[in-house]
């Protein structure tokens, strides 16, 4: 009797194993989605403004910027510090602001005990400019790239990208903003003067453990899914306020984040514009309520302060789960922006004409788990997957190849040394805020969609899946421009 109630026993326990291992791999979508009151522990403060970094270059056509990674301390919940990391401080980096046509040189010093590298993600530069993994910086050591900046006015931003240690280095803290600037930008009517009514807003979800302290300890499931944290910081802050005038004001919204993607709204549902997309100015301003917003992606927007009163308040909230996370709280002062118009045109973008492409590449993004891959292979630093001819313009064809019960995850698609349009999503057209210039694109389960652009930077780049836990997994690849 006994014996059968222990075998009974072990039945009932294997099933319920099964059924939470099934679970687990299959059905598996977004972690964690509990929602705590630990950011109601953090007194708020006011929205943290990274530094615009100095140009120590008096010439005006060139600039000289210098970079040291470091190790910080961030206190996230009142009298708890965490151990971060920092670009010349101790969390996040400055803001490197430079025009088109100027000659760039940054001298980054690596004061980490361990190797790291400086990419510079959007930016169009050869490929050892751009600070990718076969560009490691040991601790102690220096390193120096120089490059023209060749694109229009945009809002880009770097990071470390070292072989598996991406996602740790971005987590700890290493990530900042650049502005480039343009005659264009230079007439436009738009907000832009920094900390004034123009801003950076970068977007991290963190981890916190028992005590309050921010550490990169992913679980297993973070490892597969992309880590997803209950703590949401701006710019390094918890739930901040930042003080904006009436009119006008340009917020420029980076997702930061390891693994989440968001879904921008204000708390009264009003809408706002998406002026510019990852590589620069859109054409025309995008009204919209909900903006979606993948790991890397940047945004400007635009939003309509004047109807409301001195000392209103509205929330940017993410709406991607049905917890709507308050992110950050505006307050409105008595102060003008001194820009009080949408205005109607933005920049004029030429669009690549797909029948000019002398070639199309076909990628394959799939797995969730232990293996991502794109193309069936997983990133190995020997080996060149694609070879392109200098200066082709190519249509890459990118699948999100459905797998498991729900069909699997999305994935950002990112690649390096370009600005790229897409072509269409499923044969259908873009939304509008995509019809401009991009750098990284969230494809959903079985989704196909092409990109094009033109090869005009040489070297070694990457492409790769921008949730930093699957690229740190191998789901990159690399290809030369020859
Ligand atoms: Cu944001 Cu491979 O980079
Ligand atoms: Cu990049
Ligand atoms: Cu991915």
């Amino acid at each position: 009797m006994k014996k059968l109630f222990l075998f009974g026993g072990t039945i009932v326990l294997v099933v319920i194993g099964a059924f939470f291992l099934f679970k687990f791999i299959f059905l598996n979508d977004t972690a964690s989605e509990k929602t705590t009151d630990i950011s109601e522990l953090a007194a708020r403060k006011a929205l943290p403004l990274p530094p615009l970094l100095e140009d120590l270059n008096p010439d005006p056509n060139q600039a000289e910027f210098h970079l040291t990674a470091q190790k910080g301390k961030l206190e996230i919940l009142d009298g708890v510090e965490s151990q971060t990391l920092g670009y010349n401080g101790n969390y996040l980096g400055p803001v490197l602001r430079v025009r088109e046509g100027e000659k760039v040189k940054v001298k980054m010093k690596n004061g980490l005990d361990e190797a790291t590298t400086l990419h510079l993600h959007g930016l169009r530069v050869d490929g050892e400019m751009d600070g990718g993994p076969h560009s490691g910086i040991k601790p102690g050591e220096r390193w120096e790239p120089e490059f023209t900046i060749n694109q229009p006015a945009a809002t880009l931003w770097y990071h470390p990208h070292m072989m598996e240690k991406t996602a740790k280095q971005v987590y700890e803290g290493l990530a900042g903003l650049i502005y480039i600037e343009d005659e264009n930008s230079d007439q436009l009517a738009i907000p832009k003067e920094y900390g004034v009514n123009d801003f950076p807003i970068i977007i991290q979800d963190r981890q916190l453990d028992a005590f309050g302290s921010m550490e990169y300890d992913p679980g297993m499931n973070d490892v597969m899914m992309g880590l997803y944290g209950d703590t949401y910081l701006v710019n390094g802050a918890i739930k901040p306020y930042l003080e904006v005038p009436k009119g006008i004001v340009r917020l420029r919204l980076l997702n930061g984040s390891n693994g989440r993607t968001y879904h921008f709204e204000l708390s009264n549902r009003s809408e706002f514009y998406q002026i510019a997309s990852d590589g620069g100015l859109l054409e025309e301003p995008v009204e919209m309520t909900t903006l979606r917003q993948s790991p890397a992606e940047r945004a400007e927007v635009l939003v309509d302060f004047s109807k409301f009163k001195t000392g209103d308040t509205v929330s940017l909230v993410d709406v991607s789960t049905d917890a709507k996370i308050e992110l950050m709280e505006f307050v409105v002062t008595n102060k003008e922006s001194g820009v009080n118009e949408i205005p109607t045109q933005l920049a004029k973008i030429s669009h690549y004409d797909p029948n000019n492409a002398v070639k199309t590449r076909q990628f394959v993004m799939s797995g969730v788990g232990a293996t991502l891959t794109i193309n069936d292979k997983t990133m190995d630093m020997t080996r060149i997957d694609e070879e392109v001819k200098w200066n082709d313009t190519e249509i890459w064809e990118v699948t999100n190849q459905r797998t498991g019960i729900k069909g699997g995850m999305a994935h950002p698609f990112h690649l390096h040394g370009v600005q790229f349009q897409v072509i269409d999503r499923d044969g259908e057209k873009p939304p509008e805020n995509e019809t401009g210039w991009k750098d990284t694109i969230l494809i959903q389960p079985g989704e196909t969609v092409r990109i094009i652009t033109s090869f005009k930077n040489k070297g070694i780049f990457m492409y790769h899946c921008h949730i930093l836990e699957h690229e740190d997994a191998g789901m990159m690849g690399q290809y030369e421009v020859k």
